[in-house]
């Protein structure tokens, strides 16, 4: 199946990472049992395992250009300075970063499920979906802090400047289906300009505290509470990114979930299969959106939040394709359906924010 999981995976061997073991203990927290250390599946390298001073801890390091880490390791510790303690949303413990190392510590929630596991299991509860939507409607309801205040670097998606070609360095690097799914963009004006219209229409949306990655893979269920990790490209930027990639998850697993034997379904039957599919997932949507308008009310009177969320869900579907491909030789059919329910969604997205499970509470 496409829709990423949460994996465990075989950790970078520490002795090629020393700075990890330098940074906890510099942080007091002692160095990790060796015998005993996962990692997750991710954009980052991580280590999870409890110290020996007996602390459970989730540490990761930030790959990336210098200046980039530097800010995702400043946001993840302004928003979990934000976040600690708050009566509403639930964030892991910050420990500690490091802006040059890229390192950042958090307290481990130990056996948590990844939201994307709880869906898959079908036990991604409507209770679930409305206290996400309650934190992520508080959050939009804070003030930002001065270091995502201030900081004016435009989101990493949408991609404004691969819509029409990607530099050499990103296509030599690119598998087979990776350029499938770009080419799905790159031969297609009309996304490429419904895109460019989302982003303007983006700059006259109210900027608040978003979380900018919301995946349901960013979602830990750990004792009972519903938390909400990684927070590193978190922006002042518009409401309408985080409800709308939160609808977005549930329509692509609409999407690619859906029953029938047929290897190439063509894409009138895929948008029909994938809907009904989506009619049963859509109430984790609506549950969201109410638990959202509960938390900031004032979200109505920002009459086209729920059009632009669904702009954002479109490209959410495309977004995903771009990842599913990652390392693989050929897009499935089903993928480059859900391609095309976003594409429909990006060029009249308020034609789909009832159908999506935005609409008016009733
Ligand atoms: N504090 C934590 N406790 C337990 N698991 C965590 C914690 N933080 C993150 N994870 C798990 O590790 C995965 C990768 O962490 P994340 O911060 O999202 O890194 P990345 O930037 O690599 O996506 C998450 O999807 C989640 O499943
Ligand atoms: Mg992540």
């Amino acid at each position: 199946m496409a829709v990423r999981e949460r994996l465990t995976l075989e950790p970078v061997p520490l002795e090629q990472v020393p700075e990890v073991t330098r940074f906890l203990t510099e942080l007091g927290l002692g160095a990790l049992r060796q015998d005993a250390i996962t990692a997750f599946f991710g954009r980052n390298d991580s280590w999870a395992g409890v110290t020996d001073a007996g602390v459970p801890v989730f540490v990761k390091k930030t790959l990336g250009e210098a200046d980039l880490v530097r800010l995702r390791v400043e946001r993840t510790r302004a928003m979990s300075a934000l976040l600690d303690g708050h009566q509403v949303i639930n964030a892991p413990r910050f420990l500690g970063g490091d802006a040059e190392s890229g390192l950042v510590a958090f307290t481990l929630l130990q056996d948590a499920r990844s939201g994307a596991d709880l869906a898959s299991d079908d036990d991604f509860t409507w209770e679930l979906a409305r206290s996400a939507g309650l934190q992520i409607g508080t959050l939009h309801t804070l003030q930002a802090p001065p270091v995502v205040a201030q900081d004016t670097s435009p989101p990493p998606v949408p991609p404004l400047g691969r819509l029409s070609a990607l530099p050499l360095s990103v296509y030599a690097a690119a598998s087979g289906a990776e350029l499938e799914a770009w080419a799905i963009l790159h031969n297609d004006p009309a996304i490429v300009e419904a895109i460019g219209d989302l982003a303007r229409w983006e700059r006259s949306a109210p900027r608040v505290p978003v979380h900018c990655d919301i995946r349901l893979d960013q979602f830990l269920h750990h004792d009972d509470t519903l938390y909400l990790t990684d927070w590193e490209e978190a922006r002042a930027a518009d409401a309408a990114r985080d409800v709308g990639a939160f609808a977005g998850e549930w329509l692509y697993r609409g999407v690619l979930g859906m029953a029938g034997g047929d290897d190439t379904p063509n894409e009138r039957e895929v948008v029909a299969n994938g809907t009904r599919r989506f009619e049963a997932l859509r109430p984790c949507v609506e549950s969201f959106w109410s638990g959202y308008l509960q938390a900031r009310p004032a979200a109505r009177s920002d009459r086209e939040l729920v059009a632009r969320a669904a702009g954002f869900a479109g490209w959410h579907l495309i977004d995903r394709l771009i990842v599913a491909g990652h390392r693989r030789g050929r897009l499935s059919p089903l993928e480059r359906a859900a391609a095309g329910v976003g594409r429909r969604l990006l060029l009249d997205p308020a034609a789909f924010t009832t159908i999506l499970g935005l609409g008016d509470e009733r």
